[in-house]
Order: C-alpha cells, then structure tokens, then sequence
C-alpha cells in the first residue's frame, strides 16, 4: 500500500513538472493540465466539416488539455493533410480530468463499456486511405472517447498511425488495445511523444511512411501521362499543334497545365512570328530547317511560329501538322500580334 501511494506520487510529481516545462513551448497548460490553449487558426472540430485537401491524409485527434492538438496540426501541415477534432458531446470539465480522484475521465478508463459520445457529425473517411489518431494518455489507454470513434467511423482497409502525449508513461498498450475495435484496419505500431514535441521532431517522424511522395506523384505526374495538343490562338483563328518527344516539349505542357499564356509576338525575318516566354525552359537545340506551323523554341526563353522557313540551331516544342503558310499568315497578319497557347486534354 505504502509502495502504491509512493508510485502514485512520483506519478503526480513527473506530470507536474512536465506540464510546468510544456510552458516553455508552445502550449501553457496549468499544472492540473486543464488550460485548452488555441494553437492555431481554422482547424475544423468535431461540429465542422473537414476541409478536402485531396491528399488522402486524415489527422484525427483528441485532446482535452491542448498538448496533442499542436503535434496533429505539425502531421495536417507537413503532409497538407485534412484535419478532424473529436470534441465530447458533453464536454470535460477541469474537475471532470483531475485524475486519481474518481473524476469522469477515471470512471470513464475503469468501465470496459464508456463510450462517451461525440458532438457533430463524424468526418466521412471515404476519401482517405490513411488516418492519424492522436490521443493522450490516460491511464496508460486512449480515451474511451477515441473508442467512441473507432465504432463509430469506418476505418477498415484504411492505414491507422496511433500517436499520443502522456505526461511519462510509454505508448504501452493503449495502441494495440484498439485493434479489436476496428480489426480490418492496416494498424500501424503506436508512437508516444512527449509534451512539447516540434514540428522538426514529428516532421522526422514522418518521414518514415513516405506520404508526401504519395500525394507528389498524384498531383505532379498523373496529368502528364495523358496525351494533349497544344491549342493556338490568334485574332480568333485557332491552330492544334501535336507536342513533340523531348524534355522541352514536357516542361512546356507542365507549365500550361497549371493556366494558358498570352505572349506577345513580332514579325522576324518575314519568316516567323517571336516572343518571349514567362520562364525558361530545357533546351534541346540541334540544327533544324523549319517548315509552316513549326513550334519552336529560341534561346530557351523565346517561342517562335514559323509560317516559312528558315534554318538555326534551336529546338522544336511542337507542329502545327496541316497548316499552310498563307493560312497561318491570315491569322497572324504582317506585323504584331498577341497569340493565347493552352492545352486541350484528350484520351
Ligand atoms: C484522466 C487522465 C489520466 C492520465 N493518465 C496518465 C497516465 O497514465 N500516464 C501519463 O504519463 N500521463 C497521464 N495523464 C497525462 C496526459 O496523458 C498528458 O497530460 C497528455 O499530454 C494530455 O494530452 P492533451 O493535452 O492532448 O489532452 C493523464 C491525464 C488525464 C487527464
């Protein structure tokens, strides 16, 4: 018994001096750790809907004090993941967390069957392929109120990263104490920090599941791999022009996609119409004798149309296939003219 309350104070005495030094960083929490100090702007809760960043990434947390909350905003920033706040229905008081003083929170972590409920509407996890769970510590377990939501929100066949913030004890059990409650999730290995973590430490922790790789590839190469046309306009006649194989050609594309480009061109050479381009792109110059409705690229920064020939060591971007020099000339006239390039996605 004399065992007991000695380790029960030592207890006490680690979580008070924990919590006095997490005042030093970005939380302040009191020494009963009952402050809940805002960390950031708009994170969506419980009662909000989540935002749709599309990177498949949930961060799912709860956390009464405020010491989890700034470790899931790092993971929500880092992996420009969605965000979700479980908030209790009826919401914990300072007296209801005082722990070792038969408060709710410890009734709550004795009784197998508490399920505490959960305000607003559960986040619709069908757009995820991955969920953090962040969650204190209590005694030595998740919150049941993050059992609430394993029962409640369809986490199977999703990826589950438990991590949590205790004021001493290790991760321990509580990670894998949750299996049963969703048993089709692919559940990763629990991860306990310490009170004060930085962004630098969790960005480390992260780099482990490769997530960010995940979302790059998505965004970046997915639209590249479908084939598209260059589209021309000029005094509201439209050309097509079929890219040509090299880098030159794929920067052009990548920067397009991201919006069309106004370029204003002059008469050069009664052979071709010039002007410059808001970046440079890879060169790919080799020796060339152009032909009407060549596309080419001059310098790295200058795009041409040529509407006759003319011989230079350059590099080809695309071809106007069908076009003759007496038609591109009607479009484009004898002196300056604004021309529009897009692109135009097809199958
Ligand atoms: C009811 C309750 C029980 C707790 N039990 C433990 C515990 O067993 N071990 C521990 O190290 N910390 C324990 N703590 C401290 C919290 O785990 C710690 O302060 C945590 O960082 C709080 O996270 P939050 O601010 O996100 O709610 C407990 C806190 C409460 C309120």
């Amino acid at each position: 018994m004399i065992m007991k309350r000695s380790l029960l104070l030592l207890f006490l005495i680690i979580t008070m001096l924990t919590s006095a030094l997490a005042g030093c960083g970005t939380q302040k929490p009191t020494e009963t750790g009952t402050d809940v100090e805002p960390t950031s702007d708009a994170a969506p809760t419980g009662s909000q809907p989540v935002s749709q960043t599309g990177s498949g990434v949930i961060v799912v947390y709860f956390s009464h004090t405020g010491h989890t909350k700034p470790l899931a905003e790092y993971i929500r920033d880092e992996l420009n993941a969605d965000i979700y706040e479980i908030e209790a229905k009826v919401p914990y008081t300072d007296d209801d967390i005082k722990y070792y003083t038969d408060c709710r929170a410890d009734r709550e972590q004795k009784d197998p069957s508490a399920r505490p409920e959960i305000a607003g509407e559960l986040p619709d996890l069908s757009k995820y392929d991955t969920v953090f769970l962040g969650y204190p510590i209590w005694h030595g377990q998740a919150p049941k109120i993050i059992y609430t939501f394993l029962e409640s929100a369809d986490v199977s066949g999703k990826t589950v990263i438990p991590f949590c913030t205790s004021a001493s004890s290790p991760v321990g059990s509580s990670a894998e104490n949750m299996h049963s409650l969703a048993p089709d999730a692919v559940w990763k290995d629990g991860t306990r920090f310490a009170i004060g973590t930085t962004k630098e430490e969790i960005k480390e922790w992260l780099k482990q599941y490769d997530l960010k790789g995940k979302e790059n590839v998505k965004d970046d190469i997915e639209p590249i791999r479908q084939t598209c046309v260059l589209v021309i306009e000029a005094n509201g006649k439209i050309f097509y022009a079929n890219f040509e194989n090299n880098s030159s050609a794929e920067a052009l594309k990548e920067k397009l996609n991201s919006g069309a480009i106004t370029v204003d061109m002059q008469d050069y050479g009664n052979f071709e119409k010039v002007g410059t381009l808001p970046w440079d792109l890879p060169r790919n110059d080799t020796q060339i004798t152009t032909e009407p409705g060549d596309v080419i690229l001059y310098q790295g920064n200058r795009i041409t149309i040529y509407y006759d020939t003319n011989s230079w060591n350059f590099t080809r971007l695309a071809r106007i296939g069908n076009a003759t020099k007496d038609e591109l000339l009607a479009a484009l006239g004898n002196g300056d003219v604004s021309v529009k390039f897009s692109l135009e996605w097809g199958e």
